[in-house]
């Protein structure tokens, strides 16, 4: 077998790169709050080169300087993944083009991204762009999610596994945790972290808006509490359930967290976890609606089971219990 067949065309490639990508967009949201926390947003005053003359940093630009291109080199990283998921899904036999399409789209998305990183230093940590920055990563997150499931489902029919109630309930969580997330990048534009020590605050009142943001969690807590008594109620799937249950832990965390980094005025640690927990709670979020759906396979679809149990030979598919039984294990 070829690197080429190892690494992209086994089954469950498509899987594995889009876990990576969600890791990796996930990561990066972290990477960048490191950046901002260490203030080091400047580190590298220029882009796309690090400084007029150099493309990459130089020892007298200090720490800022790798904390800042270090960040700049880890889209690269972003990019590998982008494109081995649109290879795995090209490669993968036979093609869906639902998953050559949420592939290409995360691939087209990363250059835009990096685009507003450069606008972010251009701008000199402009608050709002600073901001801005944080909030493109949503969308990429939501597609790497969005080809994590597609990849373990077959093309066909979406078929609700609720009431269409549940069903909005579910998509009215995905909103909420979006505005959330917007006003929580609000809350970081008027307060000490939002660029480094001399760049302008957005203007607004850190205390006012951390309260919006908190009422905000709140409401989302509340509807989260409310979808799962409502999936008890409705005999919804064990799945469904149980990805419900992992928001609402996730949110508890992220809620704690919030009101301790806030009480504590904001120590860099503690801001960098919320960060984090921001990003696993938008991969929890948009794994709900997806959980409350099933896909009916097309009649010609190939079962998703030799995706999960075979390994392709040739232009075959091996299960994983027939090539046990040829090469027994040792
Ligand atoms: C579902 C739970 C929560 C989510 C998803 C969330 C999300 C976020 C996000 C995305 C940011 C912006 C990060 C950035 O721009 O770097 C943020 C900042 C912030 N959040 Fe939350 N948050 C949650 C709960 C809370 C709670 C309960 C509080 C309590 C008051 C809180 C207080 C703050 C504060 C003070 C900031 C500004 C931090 C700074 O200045 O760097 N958060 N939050």
């Amino acid at each position: 077998m070829n690197l080429l067949q190892r690494w992209f065309s086994k089954p469950g490639a498509v899987r594995r790169w889009a876990l990576a990508s969600v890791i990796a967009n996930v990561g990066i949201i972290v990477t960048g709050g490191a950046v901002r926390l260490t203030e080091s947003g400047l580190g590298c005053p220029e882009w796309p080169k690090c400084t007029a003359d150099s493309l990459v940093a130089t020892p007298e630009m200090g720490i800022y300087g790798v904390i800042e291109f270090g960040n700049r080199v880890l889209t690269g990283v972003l990019i590998a993944v982008a494109v081995g998921a649109l290879l795995a899904a090209w490669l993968r036999v036979p093609r869906r083009s639902s998953l050559v399409k949420l592939a290409a789209a995360g691939l087209m998305y990363v250059p835009a991204q990096a685009v507003i990183g450069g606008i972010t230093v251009w701008t000199n940590l402009n608050p709002w762009v600073v901001g801005l920055h944080f909030l493109a990563s949503i969308p990429l997150v939501a597609l790497s999610v969005a080809l994590y499931v597609r990849s373990g489902e077959p093309d066909g029919e979406a078929v609700p596994l609720v009431p269409r109630a549940v069903v909005l309930l579910g998509r009215g969580l995905v909103a909420v945790a979006a505005a959330v997330i917007v006003m929580g990048v609000v809350v970081t534009g008027s307060g000490p972290h939002a660029g480094d020590a001399d760049t302008p605050r957005n203007g607004m009142d850190p205390a006012l808006m951390s309260q919006f943001h908190a009422d905000l969690v709140w409401l989302l807590l509340g509807m989260t509490v409310a979808l799962i008594a409502t999936l008890h109620a409705v005999k919804a799937p064990e799945g469904a359930i149980r990805t419900a249950y992992a928001l609402l832990a996730v949110e508890l965390l992220q809620g704690v967290i919030g009101y301790t980094q806030y009480y504590l005025d904001l120590p860099a640690l503690l801001v960098g976890m919320h960060m984090l927990g921001a990003g696993v709670l938008w991969v929890a979020v948009v794994a709900v609606p997806f959980s409350l759906r099933k896909r009916i396979p097309h009649p010609g679809a190939v079962p998703l089971h030799y995706e999960i149990h075979g390994e392709r030979e040739g232009d075959r598919i091996v299960e994983a219990a027939e090539k046990e039984a040829v090469e027994p294990a040792v």
